[in-house]
């Protein structure tokens, strides 16, 4: 994240004074996918790409946002007939306009932002934008917000102001990131817990299709409506189920002629899920990398075959990984395009990266993008 070019376009569009520095992380998803709207467990960590923000208090009533990555300008006020059309100043506007509906007492800025996140890679670029928005505007406006409130504004944002009706993972992540640590979080009670993460003789890889599907937050959107009909139908004979994480492959079973087979088979990724998050971290406390990663690969699957949110150019890099040894590798985030994140023996590394540049030019004639994992700190104030 390169907070002198940040620095310098500031100063160059805003009368030369400089203003206050933060940045967010994007994050990556060990295991846990599609789980947090259930309720359920995810196992996330902050990454070293994220946004970085300089904003400074301009005493009006607008908001005056620059944008140095699109080298698009924009300016809005704080009211909700104000919303901008540009749609990345749509998170800037929805992040004030979530801080306001609580109370916070917000007047207008001038800020520039970029970031090194790539866009739609399944790593939370628009998260890490939130979070940088939410954390340095209850900082310079002194709203005594809680991190857990700034990251239900961020995924609020999402719902009212973008149109994804996301889980918590993101904006939690970008907001606890805490360095060298991956964190369990469960989704309903926003507990956590940080597990360092340095897996001895191990690396943990990001590999980029470049894939962006076009229709992804409508289908995302769509699994989350499956699974809640499903656990709405599943509730009627159990009311201790609140979300799919209650419920068990038994309960599904004695709905399955009441949902449809699409409903079904999303709630039966989710149940699988949330139970392999818990093995992966009775796996990681005894040093069992080897289950670890066949938890990845049966989460590939079910991304895959289950919930269809997988895409042939991923389908294509897990079979690649399978291959080449690799430990374990899945689609990560919320899919239909973006990144496997990939954990490979040291040994491994070199073939299993070579391999796979060479084995995806020629099947889709373009390099997938290689990102080594470097588990980074959360929302911050750099200057
Ligand atoms: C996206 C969403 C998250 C989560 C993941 C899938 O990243 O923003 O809330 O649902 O997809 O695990």
């Amino acid at each position: 994240m390169d907070i002198e070019i940040v620095r310098s376009r500031f100063l160059k569009h805003f009368d030369g004074q400089p203003g206050s520095v933060y940045a967010s992380p994007g994050r990556i998803n060990l295991i846990g996918e599609h789980t947090d709207y259930n309720g359920g467990f995810v196992f996330p960590g902050a990454i070293d790409k994220g946004m970085v923000a300089e904003i400074r208090l301009n005493g009006t009533d607008k908001v005056r946002a620059y944008s140095i990555d699109l080298k698009d300008y924009v300016e809005f006020g704080l009211n909700e007939e104000d919303a901008p059309r540009a749609s990345w100043a749509r998170y800037i506007f929805g992040v004030c306009r979530e801080m306001i509906k609580r109370g916070a007492k917000l007047g207008g800025f001038n800020t520039a932002f970029a970031g090194d996140v790539p866009l739609g890679a399944g790593m939370s670029s628009s998260a890490a934008l939130e979070s940088t928005y939410a954390y340095a505007l209850n900082d310079l406006f002194n709203c005594g917000i809680d991190k857990f409130e700034l990251a239900l504004i961020g995924q609020a944002t999402e719902h009212n102001y973008v149109g994804v009706n996301c889980g918590i993972m993101d904006q939690f992540a970008s907001l606890f990131g805490k360095e060298g640590s991956l964190m369990l979080l469960d989704c309903r009670s926003l507990e956590h817990k940080y597990y360092p993460f340095n897996p001895k003789g191990y690396k943990l890889v990001l590999l980029d299709t470049v894939v962006k599907h076009e229709l992804a937050s409508s289908a995302y959107n769509k699994r989350r409506q499956s699974c809640e009909t499903a656990a709405a139908a599943i509730r009627k004979n159990h009311p201790e189920v609140e979300f799919l994480r209650d419920a068990t492959m038994d309960m599904l079973n004695e709905v399955k002629a009441e949902i449809t087979a699409e409903d079904y088979m999303r709630a039966e990724y989710v149940i699988g899920e949330v139970q392999r998050v818990m093995d992966v971290c009775a796996a990681l406390e005894k040093g069992d990398y080897e289950t670890v990663g066949a938890r990845m690969y049966e989460t590939h699957d079910g991304m895959s075959r289950l919930y269809e949110v997988s895409c042939e150019e991923l389908d294509f890099l897990n079979d690649l990984a399978k291959k080449n040894g690799v430990t374990g590798s899945r689609v990560m985030g919320g899919g239909f395009g973006g990144c496997t994140i990939n954990l490979v023996k040291d040994e491994l590394y070199d073939a299993f990266i070579a391999d796979a540049k060479e084995a995806y030019k020629a099947a889709y004639g373009r390099l997938p993008k290689v990102y080594d994992v470097v588990i980074s700190d959360g929302a911050r104030k750099l200057v």
